[in-house]
């Protein structure tokens, strides 16, 4: 086992380093930043029925779900496709309403979430189109779909989901810019921003790994503290979600995540010194709200970690720790603002001396229901 873990302390550790890695593999020879376009032959899906999409049904559990509350963002945001994400167990003993063309995306790591697989049968059952993005080569559910994308993230043995839920924002951001490109909802300059920016990322990804010392500090300061928010809005609030589960999972502290605008819904009645708040602060059109919900926390006396971009002077006047990301596109922000919610848990549950690779009473893969 020491062998497998190449040297670091944990499985997690290696996978999270192996995400420079990871993203660049599941976007290689996918896309082309010289005329904005997204090369996905797996898809079995005509660019007329991808025209014709009324409505995406994202499928997933766990963090798969996060990821796909993200990839809401990007279809809604780019592609001009309404998007709903449901949880599978809810899916499945659901009413849903499968009229006209939904085409459904189930997203799971090991293809095996006994919860995702059932939800994703049914869709069948309604004559949906079905992808599946999954980790795992010739996984339950590559059986079920249409067709697959895979992520080319390689095994994952943390029980925590780190390498594969990037891998997987990876694959939404290709998939919604083909999307957007085929409906004509973004034009080729938009889509080669972005394709340029992608191209950035594991670089950007390596830059927070060689600083992650500094992560290491605010989580040892934070470790025994019992309570954790986590906010964020739009392309942030799954960050947020995926931050406090992440935290949650491995460190055995409640934490929480909360869309900015609902914190005066109620996280504020629970707000004191004791619970550290982190606000996922990266620059974008709602940067101004996002430092109103920080003062908000801060009139509370709450201690506030903000992840925020290299470059940015005016958080460090609100917030107790900066936590920093390099610049870059406001929809791509989120894969770079995980790696750092990710090396916040870990070192918050290494410094607790926690079980890292295999939490308390949580399995890798949930086959039963
Ligand atoms: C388990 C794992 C999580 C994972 C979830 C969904 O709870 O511990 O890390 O996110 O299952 O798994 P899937 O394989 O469907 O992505």
């Amino acid at each position: 086992e020491a062998a497998e873990k190449a040297g670091y302390e944990h499985f997690m550790l290696k996978e999270i380093h192996e995400q420079a890695t990871s993203v660049y593999d599941t976007f290689a020879g996918k896309l082309s930043e010289l005329d904005g376009s997204v090369n996905l032959e797996e898809l079995n899906i005509s660019d007329e029925d991808i025209r014709n999409i009324d409505r995406i049904e994202i499928i997933a559990c766990g963090t798969s779900w996060n990821a796909g509350l993200l990839g809401k963002y990007l279809f809604e945001k780019l592609a001009g496709i309404h998007t709903d994400v449901d949880i599978g167990s809810e899916f499945r003993y659901g009413n849903p309403i499968m009229r006209n063309n939904v085409l459904s995306i189930a997203i799971t790591q090991s293809g095996e979430t006994a919860d995702t697989l059932a939800a994703v049968k049914s869709c069948k059952a309604y004559g949906c189109n079905s992808i599946a993005i999954t980790n795992v080569v010739g996984s339950s559910i590559t059986r079920v779909v249409d067709s697959v994308l895979y992520t080319r993230a390689g095994p994952e043995i943390g029980v925590a989901a780190t390498k594969t839920f990037t891998a997987q924002l990876i694959i939404l951001y290709l998939l919604s810019i083909r999307f957007a490109r085929t409906r004509g909802t973004i034009n080729t300059n938009e889509a080669k921003d972005l394709l340029i920016e992608l191209k950035r990322i594991p670089g950007k990804i390596q830059k927070i790994l060689n600083r992650k010392a500094e992560i290491r500090e605010c989580a040892e300061i934070f470790a025994e503290e019992r309570d954790y928010f986590f906010v964020g809005r739009n392309v942030n609030y799954p960050v947020a979600l995926e931050g406090a589960l992440k935290l949650k999972e491995i460190s055995y502290i409640h934490a929480e995540g909360f869309a900015g605008g609902e914190l005066k819904h109620g996280p504020l009645a629970l707000l004191d010194e004791g619970t550290p708040v982190v606000a996922i602060a990266t620059k974008g059109h709602v940067y101004d709200k996002i430092l109103s919900n920080i003062k908000e926390v801060k009139a509370r006396e709450a201690r506030v970690i903000a992840v925020a971009e290299k470059g940015d002077t005016e958080i460090e006047k609100y917030v107790d720790y900066v936590l920093r990301i390099p610049p870059t596109h406001e929809m791509l922000a989120p894969i770079l603002s995980s790696v750092v919610l990710q090396l916040l848990a870990y070192y918050t549950a290494l410094a607790k001396d926690c079980s890292i690779d295999k939490p308390k009473n949580l399995a890798k893969s949930v086959t039963v229901e």
